[in-house]
């Protein structure tokens, strides 16, 4: 019932996968649906997300979905760029997406972020379905724009449909081999034992409300608990970014998932070194799409309520990292939220020894899972941080007694000019990549080689 639903937050959706296999694609698709539904207005372009209402996804999804079944008021999907790791996308104790979608173009099947993904999905146990993209792209398709996936499919040639099953059934091997069960969508019964597969094109639209429909449905099923937050509690998120932005200085982009944040809050944030404790002066939300390339390309709200994505304008966020948390103090003890945002770093302290290897990563979520992929290879760890490779990190690497631990392994980092000048007078060598375990990998086979 409607009052009911009032206090049910947004599921936030994580939108993951391998580069270009089409994550940004599909959420344009759903976003200019809405427009040629009609339901322009009821899109909001968040900070880092996009909020997409019930009323909209059954626009799109038409006789898929019943608004009436469901009391949730939406979902909040969350585009994760190729270079940026999903991993950054974490809360007290996991993951801060509810559910997930996990892009895989229907051709290429699982690539080495794709693998990636489905590490930190099963680690943090988030449930997700697989978006099998680009099913246009198979030979002599013939496209049915924005029809669910039951239509498309009876309209293709035999041989055109045995060439996509094939591609199917392909990716559903992979997802086997990974550890999951898994298959078509609509023939799962049990969504919490079995993957849904669900066949989709961005370009065309095809299955595209069957996905809004399973998501929904998902949520709605097995989510609705977890959905029940105090909106007008202090409000707790996770820092997506760090970012300059002209006129504010350093700026968060952040996703709250619970209770609201307000202009004026004091806030704790998870710092490099401390705990930052800063009041919010600004709270920005995007322009709708069309206004963005004007000269003020935010506008101001007073407040923000979960699930939403939000950029925080505050003095003295320079030290603060991707990842971290944020918390409004509002009428709680001042110090208690300091130790809870303190208490939630620590779990992410990575354990490290007297000799090993120099670790940077770019977010806390990415130098969690560097430290894990750095166990399982049982590479010891010396150092582990959140920042670019900087002249101390190549000094304290050089510290280390073996030769093959004076490395430093660089996860989505820059290197600082200076630093650069260190590495090249120092034995110390870098190694760089934007996938952990190409990274590893490559790290191991240096070693190896050392040995012959
Ligand atoms: P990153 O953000 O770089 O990781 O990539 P992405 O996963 O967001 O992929 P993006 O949406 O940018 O799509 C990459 C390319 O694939 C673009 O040229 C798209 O036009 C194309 N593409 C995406 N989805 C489809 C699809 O369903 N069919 C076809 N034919 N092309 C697609
Ligand atoms: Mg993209």
């Amino acid at each position: 019932t409607r009052d009911r639903s009032e206090a049910l937050r947004t599921p936030i959706v994580a939108v993951l996968g391998h580069v270009d296999h089409g994550k940004t694609s599909l959420l344009d698709k759903i976003r200019g649906s809405a427009v040629s539904e009609g339901e322009a207005g009821a899109i909001t372009q968040h900070i880092g997300a996009t909020a997409v209402p019930l009323d909209t996804i059954s626009g799109i999804a038409g006789s898929l979905v019943d608004p009436d079944d469901f009391d949730l008021p939406g979902l909040l999907f969350i585009d994760t760029p190729g270079h940026h790791s999903f991993s950054t996308l974490r809360s007290r104790g996991g993951a801060l997406a509810d559910i997930a979608v996990l892009v895989v173009d229907v051709n290429d099947g699982f690539q080495p972020q794709t693998e990636e993904a489905i590490d930190i999905l099963k680690r943090t146990g988030t449930p997700f379905i697989v978006a099998a993209n680009k099913i246009d792209t198979t030979p002599g398709w013939n496209p049915q724009d924005g029809e669910p996936i039951q239509v498309t499919y009876d309209s293709q040639s035999d041989r055109a449909r045995s060439r996509l099953d094939e591609n199917l059934y392909e990716i559903i091997g992979q997802l086997s081999d990974s550890g999951f069960s898994a298959d078509l969508y609509w023939r799962v019964q049990d969504f919490q034992a079995n993957v849904g597969v669900v066949p989709v094109s961005a370009v065309t639209g095809e299955g595209v409300p069957d996905l809004l429909t399973v998501l929904m449905g998902l949520s709605q099923r097995y989510m609705k608990d977890q959905m029940a937050i105090d909106v007008e509690g202090p409000g707790a998120g996770t820092v997506l970014e760090v970012k300059e932005e002209k006129g504010f200085g350093t700026t968060l982009d952040v996703v709250m998932y619970d209770g609201t944040i307000r202009e004026g809050d004091e806030i704790v944030v998870g710092g490099m070194h401390e705990p930052i404790v800063t009041e919010v002066r600004a709270l920005l939300q995007p322009k709708p799409l069309a206004e963005i390339r004007t000269e003020k390309r935010f506008d101001r709200v007073d407040s923000v309520a979960a699930a939403a994505g939000v950029k925080i304008a505050a003095p003295d966020l320079e030290d603060a990292m991707a990842g971290a948390p944020v918390r409004v103090i509002r009428d709680r003890d001042r110090e208690a939220v300091i130790a809870d945002v303190e208490s939630e770093l620590a779990e992410i302290q990575v354990d490290t020894e007297e000799e090993g290897v120099v670790v940077k990563a770019d977010t806390l979520g990415s130098l969690e899972a560097m430290a894990n992929a750095l166990k399982e290879a049982e590479i010891p760890i010396l150092r582990a941080e959140v920042g670019d490779v900087a002249p101390r990190d190549v000094a304290v690497a050089s510290t280390a007694a073996e030769a093959e631990h004076q490395i430093i392994l660089g996860f989505n980092v820059d290197v600082l000019p200076n630093a650069e000048r260190e590495l090249e007078e120092s034995d110390v060598r870098l190694f760089d990549d934007d996938v952990i375990y190409q990274l590893v990998e490559d790290y191991e086979t240096f070693v190896e080689e050392r040995k012959r």
